[in-house]
């Protein structure tokens, strides 16, 4: 089927700054090819600050939708005007879309991570969950499993009033008050992750090209403990590799990578994305990824 771009071709954007690296082009691009649709995703580099300019311009162009990441996700949630309830509680989006010339902001990186770990069978209610990095994707993750019902959430972090604000912000916005903070110390994880049940890395650390990197040591490893790696670049990370060679239970970070995606394509379109469609997302992900490494 010949899949031109002609005077009709719609066009969902990727924002960020960089940009370059990202494989959403790529994983919706073969979504698009199957469905058969005129659309095609575009990754724009567009400095901090420009945001604003860039959704003017994308409102009068007819583009669908603007995916956004670093470093404009904070920029996405102010310049919206109406939002869903995950970016209300996050105060930050990773998509906007033109509803009824409205700006309407999502914050799909929760519902992402949620899906993933349910998709590999494990369900975050009742659970001890240890979160190390909260950032913006770590802070996505604290929100949901709070909502998604975990019994209790340990924040480690770098840098203590990062960890400090969410704490309070969990506390505020959802009344969750089951959690404790912590510095992102190897002593102290390994003393709290005997009691829990889930570690998910929401750090950059053993992202490539620094893939030697552990955030934590792998003695704290314990074959009763699920880890989750939210970095995908490389997908089999030291963590992973640590806690399999343990007897623990993994979750890559390519599933969140395509379920932010699948969720865009949904709102874009006003369309179901299909298990199938999931599925070719997923392989041409892993497939771009181990030609990568
Ligand atoms: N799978 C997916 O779909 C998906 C989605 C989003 C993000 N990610 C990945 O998740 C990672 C974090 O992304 P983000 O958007 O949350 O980035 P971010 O907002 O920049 O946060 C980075 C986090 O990593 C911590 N960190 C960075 N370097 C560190 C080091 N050397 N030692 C200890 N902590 C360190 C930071 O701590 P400080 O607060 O102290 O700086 C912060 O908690 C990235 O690797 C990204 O690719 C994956």
């Amino acid at each position: 089927m010949a899949w031109e771009i002609d005077a009709r071709t719609k066009i969902i954007a990727l924002v960020g700054d960089p940009i370059e690296h990202s494989l959403t082009p790529r994983i919706q691009n073969a979504a698009l090819k199957q469905l058969g649709m005129n659309v095609r995703n575009i990754a724009f580099r567009v400095p901090k600050g420009s945001l604003r300019d860039f959704v003017k311009g994308a409102k009068v162009a007819g583009i669908l939708g603007v995916m956004v990441t670093i470093p404009h996700k904070g920029d996405a949630f102010k310049l919206a005007d109406e939002r869903d309830k995950f970016a209300e509680l996050m105060g930050s989006a990773n998509l906007l879309i033109f509803k009824d010339g409205q700006v309407v902001a999502y914050s799909t990186d929760g519902y992402a991570a949620s899906r993933s770990l349910k998709e590999a069978g494990i369900d975050v209610k009742g659970k001890w969950v240890a979160i190390v990095g909260t950032g913006g994707a770590g802070r996505a993750l604290a929100f949901q499993f709070a909502l998604d019902g975990a019994s209790k959430l340990l924040l480690f972090n770098r840098t203590a009033e990062r960890a400090k604000k969410l704490s309070n912000e969990l506390k505020r916005k959802l009344g969750f008050n089951e959690l404790q903070i912590f510095p992102h110390d190897p002593d102290l994880l390994r003393r709290e992750l005997k009691n829990c049940d889930l570690l998910v890395n929401a750090t950059s650390v053993g992202m490539h090209p620094n893939e030697d990197e552990i955030p934590i040591t792998a003695d704290a490893l314990h074959r009763n403990l699920i880890v989750f790696d939210i970095v995908y670049n490389p997908v089999q990370t030291r963590l992973l590799r640590e806690a399999r060679r343990k007897g623990c239970k993994t979750v890559d970070g390519v599933p969140m990578l395509v379920y932010t995606n699948e969720k865009a394509l949904e709102l874009c379109l006003s369309i179901k994305v299909s298990q199938d469609l999931v599925n070719l997302m997923l392989r041409v992900c892993y497939s771009a990824l181990r030609r990568r490494s």
